[in-house]
């Protein structure tokens, strides 16, 4: 069952491409200039006048949301929050009806996040659920939504279920602006291509695998690890350190690379190793700036870059090209060389990736 794979999680490392695809069926096809989403169609007037856009989430799936914060505000120009399901369920949130709150969630099972949307809906927001698990409770809990068709994901590590996630939420970003009218046409168009062929380039992305596994060996015994990140980048920081820690018991923290400053930087050495995503976009040059930071005070840099990159390779130990993209779909690709490296570091550590100490795959109790 696990398709010649050593774990279910490399399994799913790898059906990405596909799962990828798969969200995306049916709801676009570039030629044709066809973008739709069923579940947004009976709601799209809720979503063109939306004052606001709570989205719920926990973990990796939250991870999802703060993505799709980025997305929604700059295609649809909608103010986002991201909350976590089980801070917003207790601190007495302000919420209307003209509010739409996403939920986000694989398992549709995790039980802060069905609590949130209960919250929501008694204060009479409209409830949009993007799940994995057809017919879970939280589906059945929202007005509206549309799945994830990543297919059943095993691995406690959240994987495919987050870059369908994405996927989902690009998509739905797109359809909301074009519908506002806040995403030219021409740009539109760009992205439609774009997001079709990202499985292609996923799929060259792990190609990486190699190269990945050497990398792992080299960081095996770190006791700590910092991933950094900006703009898009930022939530795949922090998902890069989460599987991390999860799988591989190694400490991990990601930060939003400008912050580094303000107080991480003085965990600092020769010893930590720092990864850093740093693909050609808007903040490239900053980034760039920020491994220079890290380099002054000796950490060890794995650069996860844009191929082709020209700057980063002279100052990091290790650099790992991934497959040029709109910036906006960014997450989709630079995710994938994280979940590797975190795979095998706990592969080489005796972990058990699959079922990690203290985890369970569905969090039904608050
Ligand atoms: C991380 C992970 C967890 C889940 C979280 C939410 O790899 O698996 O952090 O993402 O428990 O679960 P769902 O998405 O099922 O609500």
């Amino acid at each position: 069952e696990k398709g010649g794979y050593e774990h279910f999680m490399l399994k799913e490392i790898f059906e990405q491409p596909r799962s990828i695809h798969d969200s995306m069926r049916g709801r676009l096809i570039a030629a044709n200039n066809h973008l739709i989403m069923g579940g947004f169609r009976e709601y799209e007037n809720k979503f063109i006048n939306a004052k606001r856009i709570i989205i719920v989430a926990c973990g990796t799936s939250w991870h999802a949301g703060l993505v799709a914060e980025y997305l929604i505000e700059d295609l649809a120009r909608i103010p986002v929050e991201v909350e976590y399901a089980s801070e917003f369920r207790y601190r007495n949130p302000v919420i209307t009806e003209g509010d739409i709150v996403i939920a986000i969630s694989q398992s549709g099972e995790t039980a802060d996040t069905l609590a949130a949307i209960e919250l929501a809906k008694s204060k009479g927001a409209t409830i949009f659920g993007i799940c994995n698990v057809v017919g879970s409770s939280i589906a059945r809990a929202s007005d509206a939504g549309a799945y994830t068709h990543a297919g059943p994901e095993i691995g406690v590590a959240s994987t495919k279920a987050f870059t369908a996630q994405v996927t989902v939420l690009t998509l739905l970003a797109m359809i909301i602006g074009s519908k506002r009218g806040t995403i030219e046409d021409s740009k539109l168009r760009q992205l439609m291509i774009e997001l079709e062929n990202i499985p292609a380039k996923v799929e060259k992305a792990l190609e990486l695998n190699e190269k990945i596994v050497e990398i792992s060996e080299e960081f095996k015994d770190a006791p700590n690890c910092l991933y950094l990140g900006r703009g898009y980048n930022f939530p795949v920081a922090l998902e890069g350190a989460l599987k991390l820690k999860e799988i591989s018991y190694i400490h991990a923290e990601g930060y939003p690379a400008a912050e580094m400053k303000h107080g991480p930087i003085a965990l600092i050495d020769e010893n930590m190793p720092v990864i850093v995503i740093a693909t050609r976009d808007s903040s490239y040059e900053k980034i760039v700036s920020n491994i220079q930071e890290v380099k002054a005070r000796k950490g060890r840099i794995i650069a996860i870059v844009t191929e082709g990159d020209q700057v980063i390779p002279a100052m990091a130990e290790y650099v790992i090209e991934v497959p040029e993209t709109s910036e906006f779909l960014t997450p989709l690709v630079s995710v994938i060389p994280l979940q590797l490296l975190s795979y095998h570091i706990a592969v080489m550590r005796g972990c058990n990736v699959d079922q990690p100490r203290n985890l369970a795959k569905s969090v039904t109790v608050e």
